[in-house]
C-alpha cells in the first residue's frame, strides 16, 4: 500500500499569490486535483520538497498540513503523507471551450494580442532570483503594520469612503511630497488610487481617445506599455540615453501623453537630466500634450538628498504626478497616489468613482498613521541603508565572480541594476539564462523591454528581495554557470 513515490519530474509552479505556504497547498492540489498527482502517490518528505523548491521547512509543513485537513492527503504512520482517494473524477487542466463564442471586444482582441510578450511574468520556486520588483524586506514592519491594522479596523467609518481618499492620508502625503520631493501640492490635488497601475489605467481613460499617439521611453515600463496598447493608443517609443528619455526624438506630430520616469528611468535605470526635464516641460505646453511622471521609486537614492520630482518645475500644470507605496512599504498593499492638476481633477475623480468607487479606507488609515508618526519615513531610511548593503554586495559578487563578462550600469538609487553583456551574442545570453534557471538562479533579460531591441543583450538585475548572503550565493551561481557552458 505504499503507493508510487513522487515524481522527480513533477512540476510544481507557484503562482505568487499570498503566504508561500498557500501557493504550495494551491500547487499541490492543483496536481491532485488533475490527476498529476494520482491517489496514493507517496510525497517527498517536507524537508525535501522544501529543498527542491527553495523554500523553508515550515512552509512545506504548514501546505501538507492544510492538505490533510481538507481531505487531500493522508498521513500513514512511520512511512510518510500520501495523495487520498478523490471522490471527484480528476478536472482536466484546459477544459476546451464547450462552443464557439461570439468574438472578444477589441479590447480583449488587444488584451490577447499582449499576453505572448515574456515581461511582466514572474518567476516562482527559484532558490536565487534576481528578479527586479521583489518587496524590500523590512524588519520591524509587518508587526508595525498588523498593529495599525488592527486599530484602523476598529476606528474605521464602515461606510463608503470618499473617491478622493481619506483627507488624514492625503494630507499626510502633501507635507512628504513637499519635503521629500518638492512638490508643492493641497491635499485637494491628491488621489489615493490602488498603485501606480490604476493611475495609469485612470489617466488613459480620461486623457485617451482610440487612435492617440502615446510617446513612452525606451525601455519603458511593461505596465504603462500595455495599458496604453490595450487602450488603442497609438504607441511612440522614444529612446533613452544616460540623460534620460532623449526628448529631441519626441514625436513631431504631437503626443497627447507622454510617460516619463524621470527620477529613476524604467528599466534603464538613469536620471533624467534638468535640461531634458526643461525641454519636455517645453514640449507639453507647445502641443497641450500632458505628462505622467511615475516616480515609483524616486526617493530610493543613496547618495543624499534626491533630485525634485519633474512635477516641482511645472508651472503650466501639465504634469500628472504619480506615486506608489509599493517599493518602500509593499506591492501587495496596492496604494498609491496621484497629483492631478487642477483642470483635471473632477474628470479623474468621477472616473476613480467608475472605477471602484475608492480604494479601501481600513489601510488607508493605517498607511496614514505610519506617516503621521513619522514610522514611514523611518522605515524609508532604514529600507535606502539596507538597499545600499545589497547593491553594494551585488556589484561586489557579480564584479568577482562575473567580471568583465558584464559591463555594469548602477545609479546610486533604486532597487535594481543593468549589466549588459560583453562579447556574448544573444543565442549565448538566452543559452545561459535557461542554464541558470535550471541550476535556480533566476537571470532577467532586458530585451523584452524594448520597442527597438538594444544592440547587445543585457540583464535587469532586482536586488531588493534577497538578504546580502543569498545575493553573494547567487552571484557565485551567476559564474559557475558561465563556467559551466564555457562562456
Ligand atoms: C516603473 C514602475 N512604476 C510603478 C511601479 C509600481 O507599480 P504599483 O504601484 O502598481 O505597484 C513599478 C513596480 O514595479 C515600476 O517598475
Amino acid at each position: 500500500m505504499n503507493g508510487p513515490p513522487w515524481g522527480r519530474g513533477l512540476f510544481l509552479e507557484l503562482d505568487g499569490r499570498g503566504p508561500r505556504h498557500a501557493q504550495l497547498t494551491r500547487a499541490l492540489k492543483e496536481a491532485i486535483r488533475n490527476g498529476r498527482l494520482p491517489a496514493h502517490t507517496r510525497l517527498p518528505p517536507t524537508r525535501e520538497l522544501a529543498l527542491s523548491l527553495g523554500l523553508s521547512r515550515s512552509t512545506a509543513l504548514a501546505a501538507y498540513e492544510q492538505l490533510q485537513a481538507e481531505g487531500f492527503l493522508e498521513s500513514r504512520q512511520g512511512s510518510g503523507s500520501f495523495v487520498a482517494p478523490q471522490q471527484m473524477a480528476p478536472v482536466p487542466s484546459k477544459v476546451p471551450p464547450a462552443r464557439e463564442v461570439a468574438p472578444p471586444s477589441r479590447y480583449v482582441t488587444r488584451l490577447r494580442e499582449g499576453i505572448d510578450r515574456a515581461v511582466g511574468r514572474r518567476h516562482y520556486g527559484l532558490r536565487y532570483n534576481l528578479q527586479y520588483a521583489e518587496p524590500l524586506v523590512q524588519p520591524g514592519l509587518a508587526e508595525r503594520w498588523s498593529k495599525e491594522i488592527a486599530h484602523a479596523a476598529a476606528y474605521t467609518d464602515t461606510d463608503y469612503p470618499r473617491t478622493q481618499g481619506l483627507p488624514a492620508l492625503r494630507e499626510g502625503i502633501c507635507d512628504y511630497l513637499a519635503r521629500r520631493r518638492g512638490v508643492v501640492a493641497s491635499p485637494d490635488d491628491v488621489i489615493i488610487v490602488n498603485g501606480a497601475q490604476q493611475a495609469y489605467s485612470l489617466s488613459a481613460r480620461v486623457l485617451l481617445d482610440e487612435g492617440d499617439r502615446v510617446a513612452l521611453e525606451d525601455p519603458h515600463y511593461f505596465s504603462s506599455y500595455q495599458i496604453m496598447r490595450v487602450h488603442g493608443a497609438e504607441i511612440v517609443g522614444v529612446r533613452t540615453d544616460e540623460d534620460g528619455m532623449v526628448c529631441d526624438e519626441l514625436p513631431a506630430e504631437p503626443a497627447r501623453l507622454v510617460c516619463v520616469t524621470p527620477s529613476h528611468q524604467f528599466p534603464g535605470a538613469s536620471l533624467m537630466s534638468l535640461p531634458r526635464r526643461l525641454q519636455l516641460i517645453a514640449y507639453a505646453e507647445k502641443h497641450g500634450s500632458w505628462i505622467v511622471e511615475d516616480d515609483y521609486d524616486g526617493e530610493l537614492r543613496f547618495d543624499g538628498h534626491p533630485l525634485a520630482a519633474l512635477r516641482a518645475l511645472d508651472a503650466a500644470s501639465r504634469v500628472i504626478y504619480v506615486g506608489t507605496f509599493s517599493k518602500v512599504l509593499f506591492p501587495s498593499l496596492r496604494l498609491g497616489y496621484m497629483v492631478v492638476p487642477p483642470a483635471l481633477r473632477d474628470d479623474f475623480l468621477a472616473a476613480k468613482w467608475l472605477s471602484d468607487m475608492a480604494s479601501p479606507a481600513i489601510e488607508q488609515a493605517a498607511l496614514a498613521a505610519l506617516i503621521a508618526d513619522g514610522s514611514f519615513e523611518r522605515f524609508l531610511r532604514t529600507g535606502i541603508k539596507d538597499l545600499k548593503l545589497r547593491r553594494d554586495t551585488l556589484l561586489d559578487g557579480l564584479r568577482t565572480h562575473v567580471g568583465d563578462r558584464l559591463e555594469l550600469y548602477d545609479p546610486p538609487a533604486g532597487m535594481h541594476i543593468v549589466g549588459w553583456f560583453r562579447g556574448l551574442d544573444e543565442a549565448q545570453a538566452t543559452r545561459l539564462v535557461d542554464h541558470a534557471a535550471s541550476r535556480g538562479l533566476g537571470l532577467h533579460p532586458m530585451a523584452p523591454f524594448y520597442l527597438d531591441p538594444p544592440s547587445r543583450p543585457g540583464l535587469l538585475i532586482g536586488y531588493a528581495g534577497m538578504s546580502c548572503a543569498e545575493i553573494r550565493e547567487a552571484t557565485r551561481l551567476f559564474g559557475s554557470c558561465l563556467r559551466e557552458l564555457g562562456l
